[in-house]
Parts: C-alpha cells; sequence; structure tokens
C-alpha cells in the first residue's frame, strides 16, 4: 500500500531531511508517526502526495512508482490520498457544506451526486447540524471534522495528518483521534503524525519514531 525504499530527501547540501528510508504500511493499517521537530515527518508526508520528489529511493502507493507520475497526473493521483493538517486550511468564506461539496466540484462530480454524499460524511464525522456554519462560527475541532470530511469526500484509500490536533485542547484532541480511529476502521490506511504523546500510548497503534531524518524504531506491539 505506501512503501519507500531507500528514500532520502536533501533540501541542500548538508544533512538530508530524511536519510535512507525504507518502510512499508499495509492496507488498513494505523499508524503513527512521532518525533521531534524538524526531524523530517512533514517532509515524509509532502513525499507521500508527491509534492516533493526524493533526493533518491522509490516510493509505491497503491502498487504505483511515484517516481513514474508525471506532473499532468498529479490531481488525479492525490485524489487517492486525503490529508489534514495542523491549521484545518478552510476556505474561510464558505460553509461547512460548500467546504466539503467543493473537494468533488473541482473534480467533476454531479450535483445529484453532492448533494447525497455531503450530509452524509457530515453527519459520520458528526456535524450534520452545522452544515450552513462558516468556520470561524465553529470550534477547532469542528474545523477540523470539516477538514476530514473534505479529505475523505472522494473516498480515498489513505488518509495523512500532520499534527492534526496541533491547535486543539485535549478533548478534542481525543475526540479527533478518535474519529481518525473509526475511519481506520471503516477500511482507510491512516498515517497520523502527532506530538501528543498521551495519546499515542494510550491507543496502542504501531508507531514509527523519525529522528533527524531515520527511523528510529518502528513499535509494532501496540497490535497484538
Ligand atoms: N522547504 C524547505 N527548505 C529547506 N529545508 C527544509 C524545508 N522544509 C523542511 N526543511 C528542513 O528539513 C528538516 C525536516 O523538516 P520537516 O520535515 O518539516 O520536520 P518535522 O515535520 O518533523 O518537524 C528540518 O531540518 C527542516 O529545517
Ligand atoms: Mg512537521
Amino acid at each position: 500500500m505506501i512503501k519507500l525504499e531507500h528514500v532520502s530527501k536533501s533540501y541542500s547540501a548538508g544533512v538530508p531531511a530524511l536519510n535512507d528510508i525504507s518502510l512499508h504500511i499495509e492496507e488498513g493499517e494505523f499508524v503513527f508517526v512521532v518525533g521531534n521537530s524538524g526531524s523530517g515527518k512533514s517532509t515524509l508526508i509532502k513525499l507521500l502526495l508527491k509534492e516533493l520528489e526524493p533526493t533518491s529511493g522509490m516510493i509505491t502507493i497503491n502498487g504505483r512508482n511515484l517516481n513514474g507520475i508525471r506532473r499532468k497526473q498529479i490531481p488525479r493521483y492525490r485524489r487517492n490520498v486525503g490529508v489534514v493538517f495542523q491549521d484545518f486550511r478552510l476556505l474561510k468564506d464558505r460553509n461547512v457544506y460548500e467546504n466539503v461539496a467543493f473537494a468533488q466540484r473541482v473534480i467533476g462530480v454531479g450535483p445529484r451526486k453532492i448533494r447525497s454524499s455531503v450530509p452524509m460524511m457530515l453527519s459520520m464525522v458528526g456535524l450534520a447540524a452545522k452544515y450552513k456554519s462558516y468556520p470561524k462560527q465553529l470550534s477547532g475541532g469542528e474545523q477540523q471534522r470539516v477538514a476530514i470530511a473534505r479529505a475523505l469526500i472522494n473516498q480515498p484509500k489513505i488518509l495523512l495528518a500532520d499534527e492534526p490536533t496541533g491547535n486543539l485542547d485535549g478533548h478534542n484532541a481525543w475526540e479527533i483521534m478518535k474519529l481518525l480511529e473509526e475511519i481506520n476502521q471503516r477500511g482507510t490506511t491512516v498515517v497520523v503524525v502527532t506530538h501528543n504523546m498521551d495519546i499515542v500510548k494510550a491507543m496502542k497503534k504501531r508507531v514509527i519514531t523519525v529522528k533527524k531524518g531515520i527511523i528510529v524504531s518502528d513499535d509494532k506491539l501496540g497490535e497484538q
């Protein structure tokens, strides 16, 4: 599903941001990626989104070698990979419904399909009643739910989350992690970068620890 083979990424001469990473994530897994700031976690996410090219090595997603995807094909590739960020990145001048519907409109989904799928997705993330609200009328946790709904509306096989709870208080952080777990249980492969070690320890999932661009541990014990 997600396979990295000897992947390195250097932004400039000197210490690479990622240094000879090899990693397998199977379909249906839930994986945490942890590590200090600057250790290369966001670089890893950007490589998986094909926002960055590796300096060397090979990345395969859903059986596809990312090196072989041409620039014009990148938008189509990204439909298979949902992503959420710490800062939500919602469209501020559009309401909840429109934020989610927009992701379908831009890829040419018809209005009838949008009218049925958006409410379904909003109720899955617990926001059915707030479909008319604008981002600034929502709490951080609610905004992140909208971002998750938008990331999932086109049914990607993989959801990437780069510090999705970084702007949330403890209660909302838990709620969002539980939602990500539920999404995983429905079949989506989920990769979560986080600093929230209390939650990581409690959730007992696979934990990949990155330090200065190297995987220093890959603890799958949580699954047993
Ligand atoms: N666009 C960039 N240009 C140059 N260096 C970068 C860039 N983005 C990240 N880096 C460097 O790469 C390293 C890893 O960064 P990053 O992947 O953002 O780490 P993390 O997400 O774990 O905090 C850091 O040393 C950072 O300064
Ligand atoms: Mg980061």
